[in-house]
C-alpha cells in the first residue's frame, strides 16, 4: 500500500490524509481511550468495534439530518471522514448523575437530572480536560456564543437519538461526549459531530441488570471491557464481519 500522510495519532486513533481534499481516513487503535496513561493496555478487537459502532450511530445521525463528519466505511479498521476545523471542546450530556458530575457535586449515581445537562471540557491533557462554563470559552476565543448554541443544539439531538436507540436495546444512556468540529460549505460555516461516538465515550447500564457496558464497564479489567464492547455490538446488531 502506498505510504499515507500521518496528520495526527492519538491514544486511540490515527488520521492519515484522504484521498481526496477536505478528506482525512480515520484509523482506529485497539489500546488507549479507556485507559490512563498508567493503566494503557491493548484490547484486541476494541478498534474494530468502535470503527463500526461509530459508522452505525454516525450513519443513524446522518439520516436523520444530524450533521456528522462520518463519509463511509472502508475497512475493518478504518472509515473516511470530512476533515474539519476541531473545536478544542468536549461537550458531554447527562441525563443521570454518575462520574465526575456526582463526584463534584455530591449527587448520587443513577439520579435522574431534571433534563439532559450539557457541559463544556477544554481539551488540554496536561490540564486533565477541566470543566468550563460558557464565560471562559468566550472569553478566551475557543468558540462565538453562536457556536455554543449550535453545540448544544447539537449535542441534544444525539442524545435524543442515541438514547432512543440505546433504549431499544434495553441500554440506559447515562452520559456521553462529543466532539464538534466546523466545516464551510462554500461562505456558509456550520458545526458537524466529530470524532468517534463509541462505548469509549458514553456511559452505559443495563436497564434491568444495572450491568456497566461504557467506559466505566471495569476498567481495572480489559477484559471486561472488551466483552462490553462487544456486548453492545451485539445488541444492535454491528458485530463486524470480516472485510
Ligand atoms: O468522567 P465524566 O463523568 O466527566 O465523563 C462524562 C462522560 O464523558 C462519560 O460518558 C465519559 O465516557 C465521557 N468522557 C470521554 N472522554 C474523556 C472524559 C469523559 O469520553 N476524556
Amino acid at each position: 500500500m502506498a505510504r499515507r500522510k500521518k496528520i495526527y495519532e492519538g491514544k486511540a486513533k490515527i488520521l492519515y490524509e484522504g484521498p481526496e481534499p477536505g478528506t482525512l481516513v480515520q484509523y482506529f487503535k485497539d489500546d488507549g481511550g479507556a485507559f490512563d496513561d498508567e493503566h494503557r493496555e491493548v484490547v484486541e478487537g476494541r478498534g474494530v468495534l468502535n470503527n463500526r459502532l461509530s459508522e452505525f450511530f454516525m450513519t443513524g445521525l446522518n439520516g436523520i439530518g444530524v450533521p456528522t463528519h462520518f463519509i463511509r466505511r472502508i475497512n475493518m479498521r478504518e472509515q473516511l471522514i470530512r476533515a474539519v476545523e476541531i473545536i478544542p471542546l468536549a461537550v458531554v450530556v447527562r441525563n443521570f448523575a454518575a462520574g465526575s458530575m456526582s463526584d463534584r457535586l455530591g449527587i448520587p449515581e443513577g439520579t435522574a437530572l431534571p433534563r439532559p445537562i450539557v457541559e463544556f471540557y477544554f481539551k488540554d491533557e496536561e490540564l486533565g480536560d477541566p470543566l468550563v462554563t460558557e464565560e471562559h470559552i468566550i472569553a478566551f476565543g475557543w468558540a462565538s456564543q453562536q457556536d455554543l448554541d449550535d453545540m448544544v443544539a447539537l449535542a441534544l439531538r444525539v442524545n435524543d437519538f442515541l438514547s432512543g436507540v440505546m433504549m431499544g436495546v434495553g441500554i440506559r444512556l447515562v452520559d456521553f461526549r462529543i466532539e464538534v468540529g466546523r466545516v464551510w460549505d462554500g461562505d456558509f460555516q456550520r458545526l458537524i459531530v466529530a470524532d468517534e461516538i463509541s462505548p469509549d465515550s458514553c456511559r452505559l447500564w443495563d436497564l434491568r441488570s444495572g450491568a456497566r457496558y461504557g467506559k466505566d464497564a471495569d476498567g481495572s479489567d480489559p477484559h471486561k471491557l472488551s466483552e462490553a464492547h462487544t456486548e453492545v455490538a451485539r445488541r444492535l446488531g454491528v458485530l463486524p464481519t470480516n472485510v
